[in-house]
């Protein structure tokens, strides 16, 4: 890996301002996916270390919150801007970890930016109220202070944008974070903290730990009295266990989980708009996103010729190294996520979907693009989140069929559907029991709008101006004696 600046190639963890190795830790190994070879050596940090972190994020606690929100906005302004200059480099490392493609990995960098700027900007907007008082002489006001220690756990599918769009708010909200980067993909983060250090951010507000151990240094950040919050994205298994964990020192959570992401498609969509719609989504960073589409139901008067559109656009996908040119469907993660995806994929064949594009059983450590027709509800991919680059495509008729259908999962995350009837839209859009509902589109993900689910896919919202709340508690004022 060429990195026009070398200095991003970190293999420390970053703790109080200093680079680490920890206590005689360890080392353990990042790969590449596409070819398995290993990129760097890593100090496998333990509970020792993670408490380490925690005290140093404590004791930078109380300047960081005094500090104006002003003072804050412009260290984060700095830190954006150099995400900005440092783009191309910060996408090489993001694909030569993860595997997404060169230009899918840019994309991310810049909208891991986008966190960085706009909560740069919602420092300064922390407003409190002036409440109008409920009897003579009592006035009421509240002022939102930041939390406190954050713990933040991001996962492997978005390196970069997960750590922004989670410490950007925390820090402009005047709270100091550690931050423990999915094991497999840490090198983004440590790369991130190099430019936080060269924007100015004092010792201790930002501590990366690096680990193998994400169930010690989990257990760590949850139980810790010090941390007052916990923000993490990953699976609802391992949500539900960090839920339990922090419930002894009562902590606020963000949590985003799984999804099982209906795509509607009715009798008068906009044809290509739904194909391009469901490509982008379908096969974003190889179908490994929480919000990818993972049943695509459509309508019987517009079937034949969407199956026909949507089969020959996924033709047209090339997979291969993140780094070659034309790539746009790259490796998955590991062996594991293969293995997950053909369960999936043989349990469908074996109850009658019809494999129309791609393969029924994978090589390596790729996935092919792949389409499945003659979907039905009992299969597992119907319930489970696919995570791989498999499309299942089911036939409605009604509008109350496909809504029973939509929504008969634990899950509630993110939701599409393409239609031109006006009232449909405001009638569907308000049934679909999701967090997030994308209408003719599916690029949804955007620093300005809430991010989040409902069911068993979270608790909490990221970007917008509700991400700031996130990390902010409210205090109540009662002035008495007012005459
Ligand atoms: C995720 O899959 O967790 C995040 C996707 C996004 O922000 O678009």
């Amino acid at each position: 890996m060429q990195l026009q600046d070398s200095q991003l190639f970190r293999q420390q963890a970053y703790i109080n301002g200093q680079w680490t190795a920890g206590r005689q830790a360890p080392k353990f190994t990042v790969y590449n996916p596409y070819d398995q070879s290993p990129l760097a050596e890593l100090p496998d940090l333990g509970t020792e270390d993670t408490r380490a972190a925690i005290e140093a994020a404590a004791e930078a606690l109380p300047r960081w919150r005094s500090k104006s929100a002003a003072g804050r906005a412009k260290l984060l302004k700095k830190w954006f801007q150099l995400i900005h200059r440092h783009v191309d480099d910060l996408a090489l490392l993001l694909t030569t970890e993860q595997g997404k493609p060169l230009l899918e990995a840019r994309g991310e960098v810049l909208y891991g930016a986008s966190f960085v700027e706009w909560f740069a900007e919602e420092a300064r907007r922390a407003y409190g109220d002036v409440i109008p008082g409920p009897g003579r002489g009592l006035r009421i006001l509240t002022l939102k202070q930041p939390i406190g220690v954050v713990g933040a756990i991001t996962p492997w599918n978005f390196p970069n944008a997960m750590i922004t769009r989670k410490i950007a708010p925390a820090l402009a909200a005047g709270c100091t974070v550690v931050v423990k980067p999915a094991e497999a993909t840490p090198l983004s983060a440590l790369a991130l903290a190099e430019l936080a250090e060269r924007a100015g951010f004092p010792p201790g507000v930002i501590n990366i730990l690096t680990s193998n151990q994400p169930a010690a240094v989990g257990a760590e950040l949850c139980r810790h009295p010090l941390v007052r919050k916990l923000s993490f994205t990953g699976s609802t298994r391992v949500g539900k266990i960090l839920m339990r964990q922090c419930a002894d020192t009562v902590k606020k959570l963000s949590l985003e989980l799984g999804g099982n992401a209906p795509f509607i498609v009715f009798d008068d969509a906009d044809l290509e708009a739904a194909v391009a719609g469901a490509i982008q989504s379908k096969y974003r960073n190889a179908g490994q996103t929480c919000i990818c589409v993972n049943r695509i139901y459509v309508q019987n008067g517009i079937y034949e010729r969407f199956v026909e559109a949507f089969q020959m656009a996924v033709r047209q996908l090339e997979m291969g190294n993140g780094l070659d040119e034309d790539v746009v469907i790259g490796p998955l993660i590991n062996r594991a996520a293969v293995d997950k995806v053909d369960r999936l994929l043989r349990d469908a064949v074996v109850r009658g979907a019809e494999v129309v594009l791609g393969v029924e059983v994978a090589t390596g450590i790729f996935y092919p693009p792949t389409v499945l027709l003659e979907s039905r509800p009992d299969m597992a991919l119907h319930r489970e989140e696919i995570f791989g680059p498999v499309a299942a495509v089911y036939r409605f008729e009604t509008e109350a069929e496909v809504l029973e259908l939509a929504n008969a999962t634990d899950y509630g995350l993110a939701c599409y559907f393409y239609g031109r009837d006006y009232a449909r839209i405001w009638r569907v859009a308000e049934a679909l029991e999701y967090g997030m509902v994308g209408i003719n589109t599916t690029q949804i993900s955007t620093a300005v709008a809430p991010f989040g689910g409902v069911k068993e896919s979270g608790i909490g919202r990221e970007g917008s101006k509700y991400g700031l709340e996130e990390f902010m508690e409210i205090k109540y004022m009662c002035l008495g004696g007012v005459r």
